[in-house]
């Protein structure tokens, strides 16, 4: 029976069946050393002339990295070895060749993204990978904890939700829809029905910049809930974030290190976060020589300058209600300024979060959609959800990428996402 190197490992002695793919491999004429790397880990393998016989070594002698193989043979603990652990090989079996790998050291990151189907591969990749599901996983957990039912929303959607700008066109039979944005029109509608709800899903933007934050498809995790206002709404994505934060430091201590990212540094993110509201942000930045008119949305300078002060990620409300998504109300304190908020990661990796309490205001919302060019008709369906008990409620969207790229330390946001898509890259 076959086992997981994690667990060859584990088992710390005698005999073991594994398989896998060749890391790494050198050899002289008498010995071969083969790393071999499953979906748990990699390990250093022996192949002996005088233990497999001279048929099997000249085998051995062919193999090329990523070649797959299954291997039995005797495992001991051995200091010298890359993980501490060596088996000494007493049979194999080659399963699929392999050519001449085009992936070798020191390739360009743009190399590594036209292949990568094959990068995939890496340590670098599957770590990432791990840590990804893990965001995922403690997401779900944290609202199926919190009484939230999960909801699959349209991905094919008539209207905007964040601006006609960056909508993706798609042919729909003989007229023509949008790709989603966001699930928030969607979930506001079904809090009647279920009144806490979150989804998982993709969202695509056709973003004209090249920044390293921005795809042109990622994913959003979303919740909405009836009854709750801004102050409820902060509360629940600071305590989310926590826990993700946790559950990636408990589940992925070694991707973590693989990715050289600091966990002492993960475990002091916790809840509370700091809250700053945006006039409070400007006079900060202002004292800071980096001067903003009232009433400019944040760019991406002036989110890092203000970051520079926390460790912990910020939560900023109450920006200028004239810059706002059409769905975000006025607060009545206050009315130059929405209630709503962005949650900002410290070192340089931006919005992560975006939510608001929503506009119940039919009049408010068709002036706001007015505003932008928008057909308030295409909204009636929306409009409908004010007129028939409607409630106070409020959601917010997080970005599983920016989080990722966050908690993995990652240069760019494309290494967040398996197989990235932005203005200038759909392949592989
Ligand atoms: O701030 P945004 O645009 O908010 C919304 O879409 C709301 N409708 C969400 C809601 O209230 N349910 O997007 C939310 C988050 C951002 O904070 C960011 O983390 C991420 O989604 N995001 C992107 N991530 C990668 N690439 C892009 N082009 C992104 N656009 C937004
Ligand atoms: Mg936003």
């Amino acid at each position: 029976m076959f086992i997981s190197i994690k667990q060859a490992e584990e088992k710390k002695h005698g005999e073991i069946a594994i398989r896998g793919w060749v890391y790494r491999e050198r050899g002289s004429n008498k010995l071969k050393f083969i790393t071999l790397r499953d979906a748990t880990g990699i390990i250093q393998c022996v192949i002996e002339k005088d233990i497999v016989g001279e048929e099997l070594f000249k085998t051995a002698d062919k193999l090329q990295i990523e070649a797959s193989m299954e291997i039995h043979g005797t495992i001991k603990e051995d200091k010298r070895a890359p993980t501490g652990f060596e088996i000494s090989v007493n049979d194999f079996k080659v399963i699929g060749w392999s050519d001449t790998y085009p992936i070798s050291k020191d390739q360009s990151p743009e190399f590594l993204l036209d292949n990568r189907h094959l990068w995939l591969r890496s340590r670098k990749m599957a770590a990432v990978m791990k840590v990804r599901h893990t965001v995922l996983s403690a997401f779900r957990e944290f609202y199926n904890k919190h009484g939230f039912y999960e909801f699959s929303p349209p991905i094919l959607q008539p209207n905007q939700c964040e601006g006609g700008s960056t909508l993706f066109e798609v042919k729909y039979y003989q007229t023509k829809t949008f790709l989603t944005q966001s699930w928030q029109l969607y979930g506001e509608s079904s809090i009647f029905a279920l009144e806490k709800l979150y989804c998982i899903s993709p969202c695509f933007r056709a973003e004209k910049s090249k920044t390293s934050r921005h795809l042109s498809e990622f994913w959003m995790a979303e919740m909405e809930a009836a009854w709750i206002g801004l102050k409820e709404l902060t509360q629940s994505a600071e305590e989310c974030v926590s826990f993700i934060v946790k559950k990636v430091v408990e589940e992925n201590e070694e991707e973590l290190k693989v990715l050289g990212q600091d966990v002492e540094k993960l475990k002091k993110i916790k809840a509370p976060f700091p809250r700053l509201t945006y006039t409070e942000v400007l006079e900060r930045l202002a004292k800071k020589g980096d001067k903003v008119k009232w009433g400019k949305d944040l760019r991406t300078v002036e989110e890092d300058t203000i970051m520079e002060e926390f460790d912990k990620p910020l939560i900023v409300t109450h920006y200028p209600k004239e810059i706002m998504a059409f769905y975000k109300p006025k607060d009545p304190d206050d009315e130059k300024t929405a209630l709503c908020f962005d949650m900002l990661a410290p070192e340089g990796y931006g919005e992560i979060i975006g939510g608001s309490q929503r506009d119940t205001d039919i009049e408010e919302l068709t002036k706001a959609l007015k505003k932008m060019g928008e057909n308030p008709k295409h909204y009636d369906w929306y409009f409908d959800l004010r007129k028939y008990g409607s409630v106070p409620h409020s959601g917010y969207g997080l970005g599983i990428e920016r989080v990722v790229a966050w908690l993995c330390k990652l240069d760019n946001i494309k290494d967040a996402i398996p197989f990235p898509r932005t203005m200038l890259r759909w392949t592989p």
